[in-house]
Formats: C-alpha cells, structure tokens, sequence
C-alpha cells in the first residue's frame, strides 16, 4: 500500500503531463468530444453520411449536419456528425412515438492516437459475418464550417478503411482500428456494394477534392474523377483496384449507384446506374460534367475476376426499357428478389440533377432480368444524398437527405419506411413484416405472381451482349461448406453514451505502461468522464425543451403520396458553400505538422505502429496530381 502511494505520488508530475499529452491534446486539436451540439438531439436534417445495418443494428456515421441550435437562433447550424449513430433494429417501432437511437463520441485509436473518421460521401461495409464489426471506408472531410466545433482538418490518404468493433461481450468493446489498403487514393462519392456472403466490398470510380487530403487542399471547388473499382477484401483487410475502362461513358463517375445481386451468375453480379461523368476538361466541379442516362446500366460479373484476379473483370453494358428515370445523382438504391429468384428488383430513390438544378422525390424500380423501368411512386418532397437499406423482409429504410426547400427535415428522427411491395411509406419499421411481393405494377407487365414466376426471363430489349445472357443463364451453385453460413453474432444492445464514455476511459489505461502512470490516468479520466457525462446530462435536458415545442409545428404528412405541406415562412437556408471568411490558405504545412503521428505512416507500415513523415515523404502516385 505504502509502495503504491510512494510510487503514485513520485509518478504524479510526470503522468499529470502524459495525462494531458495524451488525453487532451486529440481532444485540443480536434476538439471532437468537446461538441455540445448533438447529432441527434439537435438534429435538423442530415445528408453524405454513410451507414450500414448488421445484426440488429443500423449504424450511421459521419455526414454534414444541420442543428438546431437549442431553440435561440433562428438559422440552422451546420456542421459535421461526428458521433456514431445506431439505430436499434432488433423489434418494430414507430418513428413518431418509441424509436431508440442512441450516439455515441469516438474514442481515439488508442494504438495511434487517430480520431476515427467522421466524413461525408463515404460508405460503410458490414464485413464478414462472424466478427462483430462493422467497416468505415472513404469519404472526405466537409470544409463549408471550419470554425464548428468538431471540424478536423483533413488527414492523409494511408488509412481509408476503419472497422469497429460493437459487440459488448468482446474482450475491446466500442473500439476503432484502420488500415492502410496500399492504395494511393481515399476516395469519395464512388459507387458502392458489399457481396456479403463473399466478404467482399467494391467502390467503383469515385473522386478526389480539397478535403482529401493535405495535398489536395488547394483544389478549391475542383474534383478530380478517380478511374478504377477497388475491390476490397474484408476478412484480411486488403484491396485490389481494378481497371474500370470498358464502363459506359468513357471515363469515371460519381454519384452513381452500385447494388449487389446474389443469385445470378457464378458468384453474383453488380449493376452499376446512374452518376456523372467529368467535363471535357480533367477538372471539373459539381455542377459540370455530363450525368449518364438510366436508359443504359453496366453488369459486372463477379465470377469473371474471381477466376481470373490479375484480369479486370467483364462488365456488360446492357440497354433498359419502360418508364426509364431522368438522369440524376445522389440517389439512393435497394435490391430485393421475388421469392423464387425468377426476377430481381433495384429500388431507386431521389436524388439530384446539379447542371439543371432537379431535386427528386420519385421511386423507381428496374427489374432484372428484363431490364425494365417501372414508376411506382412520385411525390413532392424531393430528397438527394439520403442513404438507404432494405431491413426486415421488404421495407426500405431512408436515411437523412437534403431536404433543399425545408429549412429542417420534417422527419424529425431523420428516418422513414418504404412498404417495397405495397408501395406505401410510412413511419413503422415491422421487424416481422411479411415476405416480399412483387409489386403489382411489376407483375402487371412481368407476368407470373407477387410471389414469383416471372414470365420475362430476358431484356425487354434483347440482349446487347450474349456473355450477359449466360451470366443470367447460370444458377449460383452455392459452397455448403460451414464457412458459408454466418454464425449468429451477439446482437448488439446500442450503447448508451454513457457506456460508450466509460469505454473509451478503459481503452485509455492501454496507453501507459508503468503502474502509477495507469492509475493516475484512469482516475483522472473517471473524474473527467464524470464531469463530462455531467455537463452533457445538463445539456441534454436543456435541449429537450426546445425540440418538445419544435414538434407542435410539425409538418402535416400524406402518407400516400409522400407529400408533406410547408409549415410557414422559412428563413434564409444554411449555407453549403465555403465559407466565407475563412479563406482557404492553399497549403497548410504548419497545420500538418502539429497533426498527431499516426496518419502519417509511410507505405507499407503497420496500422498501431506510427511512423511520423512530413508532407513531401507522400506516397509517390500522389505526384501525378500535383503536376497537373
Ligand atoms: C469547448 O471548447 C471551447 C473552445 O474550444 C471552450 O470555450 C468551451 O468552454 C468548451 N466547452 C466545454 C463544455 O468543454
Ligand atoms: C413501437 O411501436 C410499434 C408500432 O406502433 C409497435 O409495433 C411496437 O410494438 C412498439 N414497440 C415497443 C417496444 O413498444
Ligand atoms: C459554424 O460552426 C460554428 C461553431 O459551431 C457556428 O457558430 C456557426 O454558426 C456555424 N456556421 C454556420 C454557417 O452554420
Ligand atoms: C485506382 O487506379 C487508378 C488508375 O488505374 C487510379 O487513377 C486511382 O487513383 C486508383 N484508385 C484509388 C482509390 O487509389
Ligand atoms: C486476403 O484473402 C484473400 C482470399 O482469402 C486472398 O486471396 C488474398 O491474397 C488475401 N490478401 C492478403 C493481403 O492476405
Ligand atoms: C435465391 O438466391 C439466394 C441467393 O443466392 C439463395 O440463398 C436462395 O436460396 C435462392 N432462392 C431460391 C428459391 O432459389
Ligand atoms: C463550375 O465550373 C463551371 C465552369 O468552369 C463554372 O461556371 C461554375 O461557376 C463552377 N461552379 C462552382 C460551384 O465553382
Ligand atoms: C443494345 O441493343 C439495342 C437493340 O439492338 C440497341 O438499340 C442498343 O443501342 C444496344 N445498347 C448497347 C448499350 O449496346
Ligand atoms: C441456358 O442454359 C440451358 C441449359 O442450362 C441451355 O439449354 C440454354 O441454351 C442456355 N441459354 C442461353 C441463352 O445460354
Ligand atoms: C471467421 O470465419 C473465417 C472462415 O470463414 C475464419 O478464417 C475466421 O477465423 C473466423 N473469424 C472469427 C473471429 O471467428
Ligand atoms: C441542402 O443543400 C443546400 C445547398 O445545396 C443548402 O443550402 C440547404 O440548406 C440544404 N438543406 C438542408 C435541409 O439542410
Ligand atoms: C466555390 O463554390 C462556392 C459555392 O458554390 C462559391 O461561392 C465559391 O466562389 C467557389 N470558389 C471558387 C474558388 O470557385
């Protein structure tokens, strides 16, 4: 006992300074879990986050963020979500009435002191079945606020994929590692898909811009288009990027769709829609470039490069018919199969057209294997940048979007439901909802029932190419190894924040090594944890109140058409654009070199080992930017 205290006591000065290197200065720099606006207390609408459902859960994360700022002013702030968001999925619930969404703060990558990401037009991956982790990748730092209080400038390109861990009863709960994929680029506003079954995650094309990286802060309002589809393995955590050339439209897109079919071809393929292309010029920002046609999708058979992984694959460039949608970007997609896979159905929802300035609130459905259009639903509360899943057996949940002509979304929990067979959107999530039915606007063209037997088993057009026409003709034969078969995982109970604060105190006893150090930093934190946890109880009440009065305006809604009723004068909306005022310094060396080692690893280095290099020590396919 004596020996302890001695040692404590002699420890004192020096853990006190470790403490505050340690501890504070990620929280100094990036100032993250200093944040008292919450994501979902002070929601007002939330748009580029990136999300995905595993288990019982639908996790979010990132995305720009409007809030309400605790009722006093009249103009939304915006900012960054810089929580993790989950939504419980495991039992139904009602939006309006008893939805339980929980946040919780990131703790730092205790091994490099890293913040985990919290970027916009990402994606998030579910990664194999038998670990309880969920997978961030890309994305780019927002820079229209960086006074906010969570704003981080933007790190380097080495670590683009994230996991963490959720699963309660794991030895490192509610933590966060990355991983260098050796690849050149993060990128952004790509195309993506997971074949789950597969372990595997692909971002098609995607871009670059200022908030990249470092090295890409003076690109201003430019985007550069990044070729290639990466294809990434998540059960080892590394990545290929394969050649992406015979896709329509002659170059890169962004803002385009990516969905996952399991049961055709050999290992499943992908179908790529939509999205935008670059101008003529290499440069080009998001109101330029051309948006490609729906009247034309690519196929990408999956088989096709798995056999052959030093090739790049086949893709099909396949001709749609019907009520073929106006082209657009910033949509969202589900896919869902008639019962007997006789036919497969991609769900495409709102989006944007930025040349013509189009906001959408239209669904439409293109059926596999006849490639044709069919509109289901058409309202007039049009939605771009929202993202969204299939849960349950046939709902879509949306997420977020931007609302454009609302100054907040009128879903005020920033969720909503779609009935995929019935066509009907509504609040309720039904955890047991019946099996899935092809909608009878579907089945009235493609023949057979709502439960399957489709009569059109080729495209409405034909072919365009006959390989497609035996991916299509093969039956998956799926392995019946063990392997195949996910075992359960826990389902994950959503962490209260204040678990998840506790957490992240534990983790932090990892750092130190010597005994004293230990303690003295677990007390300090327990201390601190508390105070925080204090302050944002205090908080939490204070900002109920407002949000209580906020909801006797609520929007008047039609559940049928999705059509909501302005609820008055709306004053000015939330700036997207740089700010103002805070001019872009067009190379922030000095900002850099005060980041926390960590992000900066050279090639090849290990995620947990940091390895601090300066700026110009980037990796060498970086160079051809610059010249540019
Ligand atoms: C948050 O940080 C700001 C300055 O960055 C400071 O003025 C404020 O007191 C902090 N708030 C809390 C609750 O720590
Ligand atoms: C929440 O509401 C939904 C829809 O009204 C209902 O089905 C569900 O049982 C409710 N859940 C709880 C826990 O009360
Ligand atoms: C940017 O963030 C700061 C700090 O949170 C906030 O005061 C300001 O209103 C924000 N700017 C805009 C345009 O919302
Ligand atoms: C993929 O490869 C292409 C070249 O084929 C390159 O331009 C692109 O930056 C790479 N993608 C990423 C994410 O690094
Ligand atoms: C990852 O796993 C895949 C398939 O299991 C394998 O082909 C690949 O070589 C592995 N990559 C690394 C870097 O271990
Ligand atoms: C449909 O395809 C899925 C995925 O390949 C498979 O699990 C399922 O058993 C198939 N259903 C039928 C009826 O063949
Ligand atoms: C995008 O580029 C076009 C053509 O160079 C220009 O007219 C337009 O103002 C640019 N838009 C933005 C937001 O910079
Ligand atoms: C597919 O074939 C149809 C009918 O021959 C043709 O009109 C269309 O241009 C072709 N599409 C592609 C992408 O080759
Ligand atoms: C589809 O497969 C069947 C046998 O499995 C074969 O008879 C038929 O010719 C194939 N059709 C096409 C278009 O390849
Ligand atoms: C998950 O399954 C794969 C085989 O599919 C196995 O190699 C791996 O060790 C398993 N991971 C865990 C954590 O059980
Ligand atoms: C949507 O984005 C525009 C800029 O494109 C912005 O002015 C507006 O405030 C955003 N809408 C909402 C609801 O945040
Ligand atoms: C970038 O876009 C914003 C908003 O559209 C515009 O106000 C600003 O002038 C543009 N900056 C440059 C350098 O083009």
């Amino acid at each position: 006992m004596s020996k302890m205290a001695l040692l404590l006591s002699r420890m004192w000065p020096s853990s006190l300074f470790l403490f505050i290197i340690l501890v504070w200065l990620p929280y100094v720099t990036h100032a993250q879990s200093n944040s008292t606006l919450d994501p979902i207390l002070d929601f007002c609408s939330r748009w580029f986050s990136s999300s995905v459902v595993k288990g019982n859960t639908l996790f979010i994360n990132g995305g720009i963020e409007t809030f309400y700022d605790s009722g006093l002013t009249s103009d939304p702030i915006l900012g960054i979500n810089t929580y993790l968001i989950k939504v419980f999925m495991a039992s139904s619930w009602d939006w309006k009435t008893n939805i339980t969404i929980t946040d919780e703060v990131k703790p730092t990558n205790p091994k490099t002191g890293t913040l985990p990401p919290s970027l916009i037009r990402g994606t998030m991956f579910q990664g194999p079945a038998n670990v309880s982790e969920v997978f961030v990748f890309g994305g780019t730092t927002f820079r229209g606020n960086q006074s906010f209080v969570g704003y981080t400038p933007p790190d380097a390109n080495t670590y683009p994929l994230w996991s963490y861990t959720y699963d309660p009863s794991v030895q490192s709960p509610n933590q966060w590692n990355q991983y260098d994929l050796l690849q050149p680029w993060r990128p952004n506003h790509g195309a993506a898909a997971e074949a789950v079954d597969q372990n595997l995650g692909f971002y098609l094309n995607g871009q670059i811009d200022k908030g990249t990286s470092p090295e890409t802060l003076h690109m201003g309002n430019d985007t550069t288009h990044l070729d290639g589809m990466l294809v990434i393995d998540l059960s080892n955590q590394s990545a290929k990027n394969i050649s992406t050339a015979t896709i329509t439209g002659g170059g890169p897109r962004v803002g385009g769709a990516l969905e996952y079919i399991a049961p055709v071809g050999n290992k499943g393929i992908l179908v790529a829609l939509g999205g935008q292309l670059s101008p003529i010029s290499s440069k080009s920002n998001a109101t330029t470039g051309t948006l490609l046609g729906f009247d034309t999708v690519d196929v990408f058979d999956i088989d096709s490069y798995l056999q052959n992984p030093d090739s790049s694959g086949l893709w099909y460039a396949q001709s749609t018919a019907g009520d073929i949608p106006a082209p657009r970007i910033d949509f969202c997609t589900v896919s869902v199969s008639a019962l007997d896979n006789s036919s497969h159905h991609i769900y495409l929802y709102g989006g944007h057209d930025p040349v013509q300035s189009v906001n959408f609130d239209d669904v439409y459905v293109l059926s596999l294997p006849a490639f044709k259009w069919t509109r289901v639903n058409f309202g007039k509360s049009p939605r771009w940048g929202h993202d969204c899943h299939l849960v349950g057996n046939r709902q879509m949940i949306t997420l977020g979007g931007n609302t454009t002509n609302e100054q907040c979304d009128w879903e005020s929990k920033g969720v909503a439901i779609l009935d995929l067979s019935t066509i009907t959107w509504g609040s309720v999530y039904d955890a047991y909802a019946p099996q899935y039915l092809v909608p009878t606007a579907i089945v009235s063209w493609l023949g057979g029932s709502p439960s399957g037997g489709a009569k059109i088993k080729s495209p409405i057009v034909g072919y365009n190419n006959t390989g497609l026409a035996i991916v299509f003709n093969t039956t998956r034969t799926l392995p019946s190894s063990p392997a195949n078969s996910p075992s359960p995982v826990t389902p994950p109970s959503p962490a209260t924040p204040s678990q998840s604060q506790t957490a992240t105190a534990q983790h932090s006893s990892h750092v130190g090594v010597i005994v004293g150090l230990v303690i003295s930093v677990v007390a300090i934190l327990a201390i601190l944890t508390g105070l925080l946890l204090w302050f944002r109880s205090r908080k939490r009440r204070k900002a109920m109140a407002p949000r209580e009065l906020d909801s006797t305006e609520k929007t008047e809604y039609d559940i049928h058409k999705h059509h909501y009723e302005l609820p008055g004068i709306r004053d000015k909306p939330a700036e997207l654009g740089e700010q103002h005022g805070h001019s872009e310094a067009p190379w922030e060396p000095t900002t850099y070199a005060v980041e926390l080692p960590g992000t900066n690893v050279v090639p090849g280095g290990n995620p947990g080992i940091p390895l601090v290099r300066t700026p110009s020590s980037s990796k060498g396919s970086q160079d051809h930017f610059l010249h540019e």
